[in-house]
């Protein structure tokens, strides 16, 4: 006898260098919960299909309560014979129950169970994460509320382009955040599919109803082909690219608030509590909270990427490459967990410093608002726009500001500049022109957080 589950047809020993390389327990132990969770499920589909009688279901319900219970309570003793977490489920229950116990695989393979066990853990998880994903675009969508009439500049190019409201900037990520919000419910729905009753590879004999398995474990659906169902993995690909999309805005936001927290640009500063020391340097304060949110995303899209070359081409149906994606799917949400909160915390502690914001501001920004005077004046665009680079050039070639050159010198490039161009260098007015909706106006920011659904998300 090997002691292993499936050790029927092998007389030679496993090499312990490959017994350790098999085994999956070190990080499926995860499982534990959801792994019972789906045994209690399919041991009532079996009493309906007249597998198990009520008795023997009780006895395996009862005898699972008890495994649940040492895990919740640590006390869950692993044996080195333990290759992953249904096997030590299932080697536990025996121990507890005896033999009827081995009624509970009846038409049941680990291919279809591991699967299931992981749909129902990513159910939970990416729950939590949709939640934390909403505090996030809460607390930005509340500073953007709170602070819509900070102005400073906005940059394309990493230049000063045109002055935008601060709460622009702040809904400019949080925008992108909500997408992946949407995304991340789209993601639940195709996860919420229900592979058990598909066994190793051709369906279940037995007469197992998988619409009861479904209703026992809240699936929105069950899966419609058992090769397909126990092999494929797009539920996770889609998962790890959600998380890989959300880090790209993430990472881009933290690269912003970097650069504005700098002394060069001193827009804002980080919290104490999201900053660190420097072991040198006495004057050093941080943003290693900013950083390390900034660098997860190579972690994150290392697994989605890594994910999905080991799917590509493996041969159909289940093969044990297929284990490798628990790791990506615990590890990156994980990640995605403590980014999110790190994050949230990070935007509610920030502090603005609006002076330096509205000292950053230059006329020469609002070289495009003369062009638009002109317009309005009746200039086709293409002419106003070199006009307003005339004017450009003028003060820079006097060393003055763009709003310092008198009405007569900006005659001598348009004679249709008149003394109500003086209102174009107000940069409060500059903003409120920018009414379309999208646009940097307050109305249009108000508009914007409108947008933004109030309360949580839906799951
Ligand atoms: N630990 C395995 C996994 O994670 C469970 C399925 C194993 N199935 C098998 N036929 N070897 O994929």
């Amino acid at each position: 006898e090997s002691g292993k589950l499936w050790g029927g047809r092998f007389v030679g020993a496993v090499d312990p260098i490959m017994e350790k390389f098999n085994s999956s327990i070190a990080y499926d132990r995860h499982l534990w919960e959801v792994d019972v969770q789906g045994s209690k499920a399919y041991s009532r589909g079996l009493e309906k299909a007249g597998l198990l009688t009520k008795a023997e279901m009780d006895q395996i319900l009862h005898g699972l309560d008890k495994v649940a219970e040492e895990w919740a309570q640590g006390t869950f003793k692993l044996s080195p014979n333990d290759e992953d977490i249904h096997t030590a489920n299932e080697r536990r229950l025996k121990e507890l129950i005896g033999e009827t116990a081995g009624k509970l695989h009846t038409g049941r393979s680990r291919n279809d169970q591991v699967v299931t066990d992981l749909r129902l853990w990513m159910r939970q998880n990416c729950s939590k994460l949709s939640t934390l994903l909403w505090e996030l675009i809460r607390t930005m969508v509340d500073r953007a509320e709170a602070e819509r009439d900070v102005l400073f500049p906005g940059y394309t190019h990493l230049q000063r382009a045109q002055p935008i409201r601060w709460s622009h900037w702040i809904l400019s990520h949080a925008v992108a955040l909500t997408r992946d919000s949407e995304r991340l419910l789209e993601v639940q729905k195709r996860v919420n599919v229900l592979p058990l009753g598909s066994g190793a590879i051709a369906g279940n004999p037995l007469g197992v109803d998988r619409e009861l398995l479904q209703a026992e474990l809240n699936f929105g659906a069950i899966t419609l082909n058992s090769m397909d169902a126990t092999s494929e993995r797009d539920f996770v690909a889609e998962f790890l690219f959600w998380a890989s999309l959300c880090m790209t805005h993430l990472s881009r936001m933290a690269e912003d608030l970097i650069l504005y927290g700098t002394k060069e640009f001193s827009f804002v500063q980080l919290s104490d509590a999201y900053s660190t020391g420097s072991s040198l340097m006495p004057q050093k304060k941080n943003p290693d909270s900013l950083e390390l949110i900034r660098s997860k995303a190579g972690r994150v899209f290392g697994r989605c990427a890594g994910l999905l070359m080991t799917l590509k081409g493996l041969p159909s149906t289940y093969n044990k490459d297929l284990q490798e994606d628990k790791e990506a799917v615990f590890e990156v949400s994980d990640t995605m967990s403590a980014v999110l909160q790190v994050a949230t915390g990070v935007i509610s502690t920030l502090q603005i410093h609006r002076e330096n914001m509205a000292r950053a501001l230059s006329p020469d920004m609002l070289a495009t608002d003369l062009a638009y005077y002109l317009v309005r004046k009746g200039m086709p665009f293409r002419q106003a726009h070199e006009a307003s680079g005339k004017a450009v050039f003028m003060a820079e070639t006097k060393g003055v500001a763009l709003n310092q050159l008198s009405l007569k010198e900006l005659q001598t490039i348009s004679p249709l500049f008149s003394g109500d161009v003086s209102h174009v260098w107000d940069y409060g007015h500059s903003v409120e022109q920018y009414a379309a909706l999208g646009g940097t106006a307050r109305a249009s920011v108000d508009w914007q957080i409108g947008q933004c659904p109030p309360g949580s998300p839906a799951h």
